[in-house]
């Protein structure tokens, strides 16, 4: 069987930003730049998307294209070596971790998008008490439901395969959804109070960032990594359709920048909306920018329209990322056990559909999962890749960064090795052991000391590995 590869040149992009561009942008990146502050938050965040998000999302683009694999036999086959596909196998756990809770935020937006088209011909169900609504129907029986349809849908276009599927599905998305955002946008501006909407996100203040910057730091990796698809394997899998004659280096740069245009973008809607109904923004989670957004339609002019536009471009764009999740298992099946990616979305959809379902019924199950659990898989993932491409790859990463790319890139990539090889690695083994509270421990700075200590053994065995290997 040949391995399918995308049939253009702008698929892979669009495919890839289609995957980044997602919840992450339009409901969770809203809601962490209001809990952490507004412009500064957009700040920090900025600066680590380029600082460890585009380079983390090139080691996964060097991985899946040099080896044209899943994740487990990737680092398996570069490396000879069976411990480097079970670290391969994080991200595939990871992905489907991830999954079995956007596929529950995923049918509440599937819900709502089609509550908005109810109310075109009256009120949306939604709009006479927003927040009794979302209370009544995030988790329960009826969030299974649209869980499993939502799911559904994302099987569909899975099991269609790389080209008529997940190419097809983007291509026709990705348009659609800047098109929807840059109007509602433009609407949300003219919303009379707008402009303090507009301080909020875009207001630098250079003494608010000082203050809290280091506070800041590890929400902003979170989000970083979520909304730009690295750590699970998702750009490695779609990088693995990628051929030799293109530049990864300027196709992640340009993914990055669409994915935070995007990003702001959705900022644009929520926060101009949010601030001209007089709703703190920063007040109460996930949940509420949810109610008081659906709120803020109801009582504008034109009110019901534009929630039907907007719940439609957040499913699009839910939808080209939950395909980009689901395809890591899958591609893991079809690659490792040959067995046809009809069947492979039909085993890992039963599997995430009952993992799902626990997420849909359990309101702490969900917020563990959807919050620390993902956020330390995506970075345990994500150092794994980084250690491998830095180390045991080592040269083989260069030169494969290389390959197709100009003169700045080639220049950039020894660097960019020595990045993900030490710092970076340093970066997420102290955001990890954070996590898990070392901070009590040891203090801030000796976690610093633990993680350098870990990553220089690390380096050091890996480096020592890959000599063997190569005499
Ligand atoms: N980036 C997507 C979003 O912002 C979610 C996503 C897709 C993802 N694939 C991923 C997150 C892989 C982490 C890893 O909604």
């Amino acid at each position: 069987m040949t391995r399918e590869t995308w049939a253009t040149r702008v698929g892979f992009i669009l495919a890839a930003v289609g995957s980044a561009v997602g919840l992450g942008n339009v409901w969770r990146f809203p809601w962490m730049t209001a809990e952490n502050g507004g412009s500064a938050f957009l700040a920090v965040y900025l600066g680590v998307v380029l600082l460890v998000g585009v380079p983390g999302l090139l080691a996964e683009f060097v991985i899946g294209r040099r080896a044209n694999r899943n994740p487990v036999g990737a680092l398996r086959d570069l490396s000879g070596s069976r411990a480097w596909g079970a670290a391969g196998g994080i991200a595939v756990v990871a992905a489907t971790v991830l999954l079995s809770f956007y596929s529950v935020v995923g049918g509440w937006i599937l819900r709502y998008f089609l509550e908005s088209i109810a109310g075109l011909a009256g009120a949306a169900p939604y709009a006479a008490e927003p927040g009794a609504h979302f209370s009544a129907i995030s988790f329960g029986p009826s969030a299974v439901a649209f869980h499993l349809a939502f799911l559904a849908i994302t099987g569909v276009v899975v099991a269609a395969g790389v080209r008529r599927g997940i190419e097809v599905a983007t291509k026709v998305m990705m348009p659609a959804i800047v098109v929807l955002l840059v109007a509602l946008a433009a609407w949300a501006g003219t919303q009379e109070g707008a402009a303090a909407g507009f301080a909020f996100l875009l207001g630098f203040d250079l003494g608010t960032l000082r203050a809290n910057a280091l506070d800041l730091l590890l929400p902003a990796a979170g989000q970083a990594l979520f909304t730009l698809s690295v750590g699970a394997g998702t750009m490695l899998v779609y990088a693995s359709y990628v051929g030799e004659d293109r530049s990864l280096a300027v196709d992640a740069t340009t993914i990055a920048a669409l994915n935070t245009a995007v990003g702001v973008l959705a900022g644009l809607v929520v926060f101009p909306l949010l601030f001209a109904l007089e709703v703190d923004p920063g007040a109460g989670g996930p949940g509420a920018l949810f109610v008081s957004l659906a709120g803020a339609f109801t009582a504008l002019p034109f009110g019901n329209l534009v929630a039907a536009a907007f719940f439609g471009v957040v499913l699009l764009a839910a939808l080209s990322s939950s395909i980009s999740i689901l395809e890591i298992p899958v591609a893991f099946l079809v690659d490792e056990f040959g067995i046809s990616r009809k069947r492979a979305v039909a085993g890992t959809g039963a599997l995430i559909a009952v993992t799902g379902t626990a997420n849909a019924l359990r309101p702490a199950l969900f917020e563990l999962v959807a919050g620390p659990v993902v956020d330390n898989l995506l970075a345990l993932g994500l150092l794994a890749f980084l250690l491998f491409a830095g180390w045991t790859l080592g040269d083989d990463a260069v030169a494969e960064l290389r390959s197709g790319a100009g003169p700045i890139a080639a220049a950039l990539a020894v660097p960019w090795r020595y990045l993900i090889g030490t710092l970076l690695p340093v970066f997420l083994a102290f955001t990890l052991l954070s996590a898990l509270g070392a901070g009590r421990v040891v203090g801030d700075w000796g976690v610093v000391g633990v993680a350098v200590a870990a990553v220089a053994v690390a380096a050091a065995v890996l480096s020592r590995a890959r000599t063997r290997s190569a005499v």
